[in-house]
């Protein structure tokens, strides 16, 4: 006999009460118990209220060699479909600890391909929500291949629709390496983690004895090895983290920032940033205080706060519009640029420019960092990264020259030689070859050994080459900077040259792809 339609419609809402239900209560509370929601709970929290909407929520896993006991569980283990941040189409998958401990099959993978593929189509960003103990084990190869298949769509979206991943739990092995190819990556302190080999392996191969949270903590991965962008207290702050970043991001390529409606005046000027440099060059001053007077309601979201401190990289508003910052920040090793510095925010210059965010650049370096560590690092091959992607950028790029712009670190930084589109120096600039007292050494060595009194002679050609180079005065006379600016004047000058440039059109020669160092 066949069913009537009330037992059809039963029989479908009996269905989706069980997929709802992922891996069953029990788990679910061990899921609270370790302070961590479950995947259906994050989505609720990541998207605007009621916009979900669930795909293949009846997809089971394929193996016959599932649980201990035969379970199959309806979702098999990640939920995936769409909704929206703040009325915005976004793709989500979130995997399920739930069910076989979040761990990945062949189903699973698919799952998570096809909200790719359809975010793809119609050009709107992925978010991952990752907690997982990997490759299902029971599937052998065909969990590799699911994986692989999710790196090579993870590769084809790059630069195409933003893509975020929060780690959330265990994110291990090659699995590691999803969220390492995406946009951004934020942990949640204390219950994520992130390792190509765990503890145990490690204390195997190397006898290092070290637990999983400082060998791939939230700590560990935004101070020490940069893998992670931002880590948050918990669970909530990271999803809301997500929210954040994207307000500041475009769907696509194809499209530009959103713009929002500035309560902050565009005319703003700000006194105290006349007097915040300095007079004593050696002495520093936190670029934070610069962002905050100049940035619509001093409102910034730093990007790798914690890593490589030399160099801030975040995103701001100006007269509404999103825009990429990178700083120097001369309270960090001077400001100078090392191995880390160079490559944050060579990432970060290229994430701007491939989502069409402008760039702003405050730059006060005394240059790269010497050493033999920075030498043998590769430092050649790092700081060629930040150069690379500051040349190859097409977004608008507006600079501004607080205090010292020495040899190379000048050209890296969005000088007017590497396309630039307006350069500006505060009266406080320092554009030259290289700081005074080096300069005095080279140039002067016999003169100062000969001299009677070689510290005074050394202080009267120091002040001699300062009056003479480590001014704005020389650039600006060859047009290398388009203005010298009052500090004061920094916001509206920048909003004005934004305004401006918001119809660039820039291209780089047609080519398969750039070779950057890497
Ligand atoms: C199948 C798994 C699983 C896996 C966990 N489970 N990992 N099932 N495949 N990879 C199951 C457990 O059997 C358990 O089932 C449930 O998930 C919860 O796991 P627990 O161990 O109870 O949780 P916890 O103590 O929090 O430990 C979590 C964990 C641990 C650290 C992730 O489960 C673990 O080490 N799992 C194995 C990790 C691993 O080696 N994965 C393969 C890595 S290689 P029950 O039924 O008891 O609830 C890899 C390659 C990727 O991933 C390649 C990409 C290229």
């Amino acid at each position: 006999m066949t069913s009537t339609n009330d037992e059809r419609i039963s029989q479908l809402e009996a269905m989706r009460a069980e997929a709802l239900l992922g891996g069953g209560p029990a788990r679910i509370e061990q899921q609270h118990a370790r302070g961590k929601l479950t995947a259906r709970e994050r989505i609720d929290l990541l998207l605007d209220p009621g916009s979900f909407v669930e795909l293949d929520a009846f997809v089971t896993s394929r193996s016959s060699a599932v649980g201990s006991d035969g379970e199959r569980f309806l979702g098999d283990g990640v939920v995936t479909g769409h909704g929206t941040i703040e009325g915005r189409l976004v793709f989500v998958f979130s995997q399920d600890f739930t069910v076989f401990g979040g761990s990945l099959s062949e189903a699973y993978a698919q799952k998570i391909c096809k909200v790719m593929d359809i975010a793809m189509k119609v050009g709107a960003p992925i978010v991952g929500l990752n907690d997982s103990g990997g490759a299902r084990i029971q599937e052998g190869v065909v969990s590799l291949g699911g994986y692989a298949d999710i790196f090579l769509r993870n590769t084809m979206a790059s630069g195409v629709v933003p893509q975020l991943s929060v780690v959330m739990g265990p994110c291990a092995g090659g699995a590691v390496y999803s969220p390492a190819i995406t946009d951004f990556t934020i942990m949640v302190e204390g219950t994520s983690y992130m390792f190509v080999t765990g503890p145990n392996v490690v204390k195997a191969v190397t006898h290092e004895d070290v637990s999983a949270e400082r060998l791939g903590g939230a700590r560990t991965h935004t101070t020490t090895s940069g893998v992670a962008h931002l880590a948050a207290g918990d669970e909530a702050e990271a999803l809301d983290t997500v929210r954040r970043l994207l307000a500041f991001l475009p769907q696509n390529n194809l499209e530009a920032p959103p713009v929002v409606a500035a309560a902050d005046s565009a005319d703003r000027m700000d006194a105290a940033l006349d007097s915040l440099v300095p007079d004593d060059p050696r002495r520093p001053y936190d670029m934070h205080d610069v962002l905050r007077r100049v940035l619509d309601d001093g409102a910034f979201l730093e990007i790798q706060p914690g890593w490589a401190g030399n160099i801030i990289c975040g995103f701001g508003r100006l007269g509404g519009r999103a825009v990429g910052i990178v700083a120097q920040q001369p309270a960090v090793l001077a400001g100078a640029l090392d191995i880390d510095a160079s490559t944050k925010a060579a990432r970060f210059v290229r994430t701007c420019d491939c989502f069409n965010v402008p760039l702003v650049t405050f730059v006060d370096v005394p240059g790269f960092l010497p050493g033999v560590g920075q030498e043998h690092g590769g430092i050649i091959r790092h700081g060629a990264k930040l150069l690379f992607a500051y040349c190859e950028a097409t977004v608008p790029k507006v600079t501004v020259i607080t205090r010292k712009a020495y040899g190379g670190a000048y050209d890296v930084m969005s000088s007017k030689h590497v396309r630039g589109d307006m350069n500006f120096a505060w009266p406080t600039a320092e554009i030259a070859v290289m700081g005074a007292e080096g300069a005095v050494n080279i140039l002067y060595r016999d003169r100062l050994a000969a001299a009677d009194d070689p510290a005074a002679e050394r202080a009267r050609l120091v002040e001699e080459y300062e009056r003479e180079f480590a001014n704005p005065w020389v650039a600006a006379g060859r047009g290398y900077v388009d203005d010298v600016i009052l500090p004061r004047e920094t916001r509206p000058r920048l909003i004005a040259a934004l305004g401006m440039l918001a119809t660039k059109r820039d291209t780089n020669p047609p080519k398969k792809h750039g070779n950057i160092p890497l």
